[in-house]
Formats: C-alpha cells, structure tokens, sequence
C-alpha cells in the first residue's frame, strides 16, 4: 500500500517535471561570490532592505525568484532594480495585483524599468499597466521563456520585437484591451493565447512566421467570421480554441494544418451551422473535437464523415446543438461495428433531448434509404444541378429538404439512390450512386 503511494507520487512527481516547461525548479546553477562585491547577508538575494517592496527569494539550486506584487507604481519598479544584486539572471519575476485596488497604479512598462535584470519566466497579472516600452525588456532577449501578461489593461505590446526574444516559449496576453493583434514572428514560440481581448483583429498572416506554434488560444475575441487558411503553415498545432465567439460556419480549409496534428479543437459555445465541405482537415486519430452549444442540425455524411473519420480513435463532442437527428445521420447510426457512433459523445443529444447513442438503428434500416456498408456494384451518374436558391455558397436548407425526397422516394430515381454533393460556386454535383444487384 505504502509502496503503491511513494510510486504514485514519484511518478506525479515526473509527470509534472515533464509538463513544466523549461523551468527553474529543476535547473541548478552555480553561484560564486563576486570578490569584488560585497556578500549581501541575503546572498545570492540582493539585500532585502534595498529591493523593498519587492521579496527576493532563492530555492535550493541558487534560482532567484522575485515577487514585486507590493510595488505601488513604475518609480518604485525602477528604484528597487536600481539596487545592488550579487546577480543579474533572475528566475522568475512576480508582480499579481488586483486592478480594483486604488493604491497600486503601474501604467506602464518603461524603458528598462529592470535595468540590468535578465528573466527566464515574467508573471505580471492584474495591474493597471496599459503599455509596454519596446525596450522595457530588452535585456532578457536571450532567456526569456514564459511571459505572461494576462488581466491587465494592455492596448499596446511591441510585438515587432519578439522574434529577438530567442527562446520565448509561452506568451500569455488574455484579458487586455489590445484591439488588434500584429503578425507573430518567431522561430520558439509554442503558446500563445489572446483570448478574452475584445472585438481583436488580426492579419490573415498572423501566424505564418511563427511555425513552431502547439497551442493557440482565442476564445472570447468577438470573432464572427473566421477566414480560411489561418493555420495553414504551423507544422505541429496540436491545440486551437476559438471558443465563446460569433462564428456561425467554418469555411472550406478552415483548419488545414501541414499535418495531421490536432488534438484539441475547441469550438464551444459559438453559432456554428455551417460547415463546408473540408473546413476541418489535420485532425489527430486520436484526437479531441469539442462543438458544445452551438448551432448545428443537420450531419451530412458529406461533410461529418471524412471528420470522424480523421478523429476515428478520438472523440467528437456535439453536446448542446439541435440535432434533428433524422436520415441525415443513418451513416453515423448504421455504421459497422459503431464506428462513427463511437467517436460521438455520450452527451451528444437531439434538440428533443435524447441522447444520440440511445436512438433506435431500426428506425433509420427502415426509414432512410440503405446506403451504409452494402458492398455492391456501383454505377455513377452524374447529374449538374443549379440550385433554386443560392443566396449562399452552402445550400440553403429547403434546397437539402428537396434533394431528400429524390432520396426517399428511390423508385422515382430509378434506384436505390446515395447522393454524394459536392458544391461548384453556383453548381451542385450530384453523384447519384445506383445500387445494382
Ligand atoms: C480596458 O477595458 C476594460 C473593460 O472593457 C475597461 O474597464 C478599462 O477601462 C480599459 N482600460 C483602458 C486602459 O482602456
Ligand atoms: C486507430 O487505432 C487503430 C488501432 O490502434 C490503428 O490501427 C489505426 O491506425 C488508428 N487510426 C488512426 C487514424 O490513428
């Protein structure tokens, strides 16, 4: 029992070493007295008395951490790393206030506000700061991993410097007023996350200098239109959330990474009816998507199928739309082996509220035209449609409503018809599938 615990915590223990990004807690270094310096009695810290408000600690392997969160305002900032410090590569700095508190009012990050001072890892939340000097950290250019910025009141960062910060991995900038987002160029960056800023534009090109990118996060930015390609050159996103926005359809190559890399794909909360024909491609095999609270009714096998089957061993969470749940999702239903029906959640309901996996498979082998799993000769016809109604690209839904009675009614199609529609601009291309036996 004992053993069981030491190795679970052990093993905690790794994990977590693992996820923590190239961090302090497990780098040690070598600290040698300057002789030319005079040892401070908080040594490797700098006098405590000189740094004050701010706290300076250092952990067992000779890392200095600092916590300026009592620092009133930016003369004060410049002041305490005006002081004497035995050393100039600090760990981490730490400044957390509350925006509401009247007495703590730094509105900017100056020019070299941290004088010498070099950081690995920045926290700054909750301050009043509006603005960031372009050399404010101009010193950390080379150990600068983890700058998070997140909840204060930035409208300005100079994002044109960020490609010299050379090992910058994660850069957290949600919940400020930024307005819009410059195109991101660097060759390190892993995460990035914006969300919560407002109304936030950005150019079609904001990604594409910077390739390393894993995560990207834009929740909560008003977005209503999402333009194709954006992810098109990252090489290996595993996680993209654009949840709580407006969008309403994901156009065709809205997700068209290099690979087959995404694991999470986080849509929730957003007014999705539409999705064109390959808007999702790249998708993991084992990999997440999340379409909870939007709009979706209808599942055409033309477009959902080619989805589940990229996330086959993963799992597709469409939990809170309007699902109409009829023959548009037979192919889902009567699947071999439950094959699609397993990558569905079990909270995916109908918008009457039955649980999708619950619903009856007989009612769809006797309602809807077999079309699933009847290995027969095929013959292809081909027959160009022009749509009564095209007041969008997609195919309105009274034009869906008209092709499903060719379908169900396969004596008048001369067979026992699939369609398989692929939208030209104004043009519908129906491949009608005739089974012959
Ligand atoms: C930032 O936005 C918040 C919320 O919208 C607002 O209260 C605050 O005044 C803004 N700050 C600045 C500096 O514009
Ligand atoms: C899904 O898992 C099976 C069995 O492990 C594997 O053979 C197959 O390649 C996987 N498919 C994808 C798309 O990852």
């Amino acid at each position: 029992m004992m053993y069981l615990r030491v190795t679970k915590v052990l093993l905690a223990g790794l994990l977590l070493a693992a996820l923590e990004p190239a961090s302090c807690k497990f780098t040690s270094r070598v600290r040698v007295p300057d002789p030319d310096k005079p040892m401070t009695r908080d040594w490797p810290c700098p006098s405590a008395v000189d740094i004050d408000p701010c706290v300076c600690e250092s952990d067992e392997y000779f890392n200095l951490l600092i916590d300026c969160s009592e620092v009133i305002d930016e003369m004060e900032l410049f002041r305490v790393f005006e002081a004497s410090f035995p050393f100039y590569d600090i760990m981490e700095l730490t400044i957390i206030q509350d925006p509401l508190d009247p007495y703590h009012n730094i509105r900017v990050l100056q020019e070299r506000v941290f004088g010498r001072i070099t950081f690995e890892r920045i926290r700054i939340t909750g301050t009043k700061i509006a603005e960031v000097h372009e050399e404010a950290l101009v010193k950390s250019h080379d150990y600068l991993t983890y700058l998070n910025l997140a909840n204060n009141q930035l409208k300005s960062f100079p994002f044109e410097t960020l490609v010299s910060y050379s090992k910058l991995d994660t850069l957290l900038i949600d919940n400020n007023n930024f307005t819009y987002l410059y195109s991101i160029e660097s060759a390190s960056l892993h995460t990035l996350s914006v969300s919560g800023n407002h109304n936030l534009l950005f150019d079609l090109d904001v990604f594409t200098k910077a390739p390393a990118l894993t995560a990207i996060y834009m929740a909560n930015i008003d977005l209503d239109e999402l333009p194709p390609n954006l992810f098109d050159t990252l090489q290996n996103i595993k996680t993209i959330s654009l949840e709580d926005n407006y969008l309403k359809a994901l156009p065709e190559n809205a997700f068209l990474p290099v690979g087959d890399t995404i694991t999470q794909l986080i849509l929730n909360g957003n007014l999705i009816n539409d999705i064109y024909h390959d808007a999702i491609k790249g998708m993991s095999g084992h990999g997440f998507l999340s379409m909870v609270r939007n709009k979706m009714e209808y599942l055409e096998s033309t477009v959902w199928l080619p989805i589940f089957e990229q996330a086959i061993n993963g799992s597709i969470n469409l939990a809170g739309n309007p699902l109409v749940c009829g023959c548009d999702i037979a192919w889902l239903m009567l699947a071999a082996d439950d094959r699609y029906l397993s990558v569905l959640t079990e909270t995916t309901t109908c918008n009457e509220g039955t649980v999708v996996h619950s619903l009856d498979k007989q009612y769809f082998v006797e309602h809807c035209p077999a079309i699933i799993g009847r290995p027969m000769q095929l013959h292809t016809t081909v027959l160009y449609v022009t749509p009564v109604c095209h007041r969008r690209k997609m195919w309105s839904q009274s034009v869906w409503a008209s092709l499903w009675q060719i379908v169900v009614h396969p004596k008048q199609s001369h067979g026992n018809g699939l369609f398989s529609p692929t939208s030209f601009s104004n043009t519908l291309l129906i491949s009608f599938l005739f089974l012959s036996s």
